[in-house]
């Protein structure tokens, strides 16, 4: 250890009133006296909730990671904070990513700790605990739920989300009983855990371990598997020796990391969402990272055949070897960097070995050749847009075609079924008002449903714009991210019904083929919309939160205070 005195021991080494304050209180639980002699202290900050069903597994490796803290040395605190359950709350949980971030931000900076395990897993958690450790900058590390165990219905596996928008649409067309739809609930959903298709939970578990800052393994292991538990009692005794190291986020994270989470994320077939958190991460790490970095992954091919981009699910992933496999894979590719380790990440592929060679190809012979997210630009999207080429079809992403509009969710939803709806499998479908500010959070409904009259007919999947997000889970031709959104006066805004959009995702273009001299008369005669909240965190949101380009952060949380609160409460 350095000779710089611990963070702890400014709270707990005081041999003063505020000392016998910030002990005292502590040992009404039961510690004893040595666990205050200047040992690192470990905050486990924990997203469990019964309202986030995903990471339900939480309480078990909050306990195993104290058991490892305790073994090396360390005197583990867990802390509860804002937990963020994608599948419960309205309007979205992305709503609440940026407060959890600063639940997880002042509760790091104002107790008394040295180093913190982060506990996330459901969509928004893993990028909102990272967000907020990263404004702190304490040795930091993360142990994620684990996937759930496959899902099983009817003798065949079935992917969280991913079945959920197919057997939908199958309802819709007449193609499944509303009974079988019901029975499939409880098949999807049996064990602790997130997603267990490729979904933005696990595509952030994966890229957490693409960017060094979980133990190797971390992302694949389901969440049931006793060999997460180990792992989370080894990250216990990891952190403490982090800390010994001086080993703090920015130490661990570079520019570098960023680059191989996104190559990553284009050979596991990774979230679009992906995009956005990275985008913000980076923001408090005062990285610069951009949209436009996201285009070195566009010439990395699919390698991971699961949902929704292929067909498998975690579990096989995890029984294939998991994320060390795809990152022997990237090989070279990959940048040189550090990792909680203190070692370079090409240390995470050590030993790894693939036992299918089905769920994970080789690189040369991979699922889809050049399957990274590609960033669009164009008139329609001056800030960009992406597209998810893996989980598109590939005759609609070179594709020139009419509008039909959407001007909110409401009106999509009252008028998709319409039989009369002016559409055919060409026309592009474009939702407004749906953007950070717009709905506000930025939801997951990019992936309109196909109107009710083409799904009856066989159509599958038709273009999508829109200034939304979608499920990790999700798939089909989905324009996504427009920025700057609607409800923030982008062109998107300007669009009509039967104007004509072309979408050119190789050459990454976006265009709204309306002259400029129209579209200035349409801006003029726009009205603002009414902001949906008018108070409350809500409010400050709308007010505050930078566009999707730039991560969908409040603009006030953008970079870090690494400094130490000397205040102290009485
Ligand atoms: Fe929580 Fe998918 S909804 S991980
Ligand atoms: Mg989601």
């Amino acid at each position: 250890m350095s000779d710089k005195k611990r963070r702890s021991q400014h709270w707990y080494g005081k041999l003063d009133k505020d000392g016998f304050i910030h002990r005292s209180w502590m040992k009404n639980q039961g510690f004893p006296d040595h666990a205050f002699d200047g040992r690192p202290i470990i905050g486990i900050c924990n997203t469990w909730s019964e309202l986030t069903p995903c990471n339900s597994g939480l309480r078990v490796l909050a306990e195993a990671v104290k058991r490892g803290v305790w073994e090396a040395g360390g005197f583990p605190v867990e802390f509860p904070v804002m937990s963020l359950g994608e599948t419960q709350m309205k309007p979205t949980a992305m709503l609440f990513r940026n407060l959890l971030a600063m639940d997880v931000e002042e509760s790091i900076r104002a107790y008394g700790i040295d180093g913190v395990v982060l506990l996330g897993g459901c969509d928004k958690t893993t990028p909102g605990q990272l967000m907020g450790a990263a404004s702190v900058d304490l040795p930091t590390i993360v142990v994620s739920s684990g996937p759930m165990l496959n899902g099983k219905w009817q003798g065949k596996d079935i992917g969280s989300g991913t079945d959920v928008w197919k057997f939908s649409e199958d309802v819709r067309a007449g193609d499944m009983t509303l009974a079988d739809f019901m029975a499939a609930e409880s098949g999807m959903s049996r064990s602790a855990g997130v997603c267990m298709t490729m979904g933005t939970a696990s595509t952030m578990a994966s890229l957490c371990e693409a960017m060094g800052v979980c133990l190797p393994t971390n992302a694949a292991l389901p969440a049931v598997d006793a060999r997460r538990t180990a792992l989370a009692h080894l990250t216990g005794k990891r952190i403490v020796e982090m800390v010994e190291e001086d080993l703090v986020l920015s130490k661990v994270l570079t520019k570098a990391n960023f680059e191989n989470a996104i190559l990553a994320n284009a050979a596991v077939g990774g979230s679009t969402n992906a995009v956005i958190h990275l985008l913000a991460i980076a923001g408090r790490m005062e990285i610069d990272l951009r949209l436009e970095d996201f285009e070195i992954g566009g010439e990395i091919p699919l390698l991971v055949n699961c949902m929704p981009s292929g067909k498998y699910l975690m579990e096989d992933f995890c029984y294939a070897g998991g994320m060390p496999v795809v990152l022997k894979e990237l090989g070279d590719r990959l940048r040189s960097a550090n990792t909680v380790l203190n070692k370079d990440i090409s240390t995470y592929a050590d030993g790894a070995e693939c036992f299918n060679r089905d769920v994970i190809r080789p690189f040369d012979d991979p699922l889809k050749p050049a399957a990274g997210l590609r960033v669009l630009k164009g008139n329609l999207a001056p800030e960009g847009a992406i597209v998810k080429p893996s989980a598109a079809s590939d005759h609609l992403l070179s594709h020139e075609g009419k509008a039909h509009v959407f001007e909110t969710i409401e009106d999509l939803k009252a008028t998709i079924d319409d039989p009369d709806l002016p559409v055919d499998e060409t026309t592009i479908l474009v939702l407004k008002g749906v953007g950070p500010k717009g709905y506000p959070g930025m939801p997951e409904v990019g992936n309109m449903p196909i109107p009710g009259k083409l799904v009856k007919q066989g159509v599958r999947d038709m273009v999508r714009v829109s200034d939304g997000r979608m499920s990790g889970t999700a798939f089909g031709t989905v324009v996504l991210h427009v920025s700057p959104e609607s409800t923030a006066g982008g062109p998107l805004a300007l669009v009509e019904t039967g104007d004509t959009i072309r979408l050119d995702a190789q050459a990454g273009v976006l265009e709204l083929l309306v002259d400029d001299a129209e579209l200035e008369r349409r801006r003029a005669a726009r009205t603002e919309p009414d902001p949906h909240y008018t108070r409350g965190y809500a409010r400050l949101y709308i007010d505050h939160v930078l566009q999707a380009h730039q991560g969908a952060d409040l603009d006030f949380l953008v970079g870090r205070d690494t400094r130490l609160v000397t205040r102290e409460s009485h």
